[in-house]
């Protein structure tokens, strides 16, 4: 009998030591990770993202956007750069662009192929790449 209490008695124990492994560091900010390639929004832990899109799904839309846009948002040909501008404007450029209220080439055809958590999520992806590459 005064072995069946055993485990019982375990539990908060354990349940400690899980909770102990389980408790990531807090995000870690823009200064630690100064010298590293850019990888900004990619803080370990999944509550980091407060959006529906994952950071990673962020990153690769964004590597897209960087083919035309050049890497870290400074583009070096007649495609505007992006380094310039914040997480609100890109995300307010790219839904004009979707929804036809500004003209474009590209962006339009572009932009449409994004839900609005998708652009809120590279865009902020974007901005946070724009931040780390600014001394
Ligand atoms: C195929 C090349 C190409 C790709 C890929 C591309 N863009 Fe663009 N982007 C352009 C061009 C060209 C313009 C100028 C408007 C136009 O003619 O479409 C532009 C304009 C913009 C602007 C407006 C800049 C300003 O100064 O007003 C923003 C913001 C932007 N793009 C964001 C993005 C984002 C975010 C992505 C990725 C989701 C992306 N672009 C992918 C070519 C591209």
């Amino acid at each position: 009998m005064k072995v069946a209490i055993s485990p019982l008695a375990a539990l908060p124990f354990v349940l400690l030591v899980v909770t102990a492994c389980q408790s990531t560091p807090p995000p870690v900010a823009d200064g630690s990770q100064a010298s590293a390639p850019p990888a900004p929004s990619s803080a370990p832990g999944p509550a980091a993202p407060r959006s529906p899109v994952f950071s990673e799904t962020a990153r690769n839309i964004a590597n897209n956007c960087f083919t035309c846009h050049g890497p870290d948002g400074k583009s070096p040909a007649a495609i505007p750069g992006l380094s310039r501008l914040s997480a609100e404007q890109i995300a307010a450029r790219l839904r004009s662009f979707k929804n036809g209220t500004a003209s474009s080439t590209i962006m339009g055809r572009h932009a449409k192929a994004y839900s609005n958590a998708e652009i809120d999520a590279v865009a902020a992806y974007i901005a946070g790449v724009n931040k780390q590459a600014k001394p």
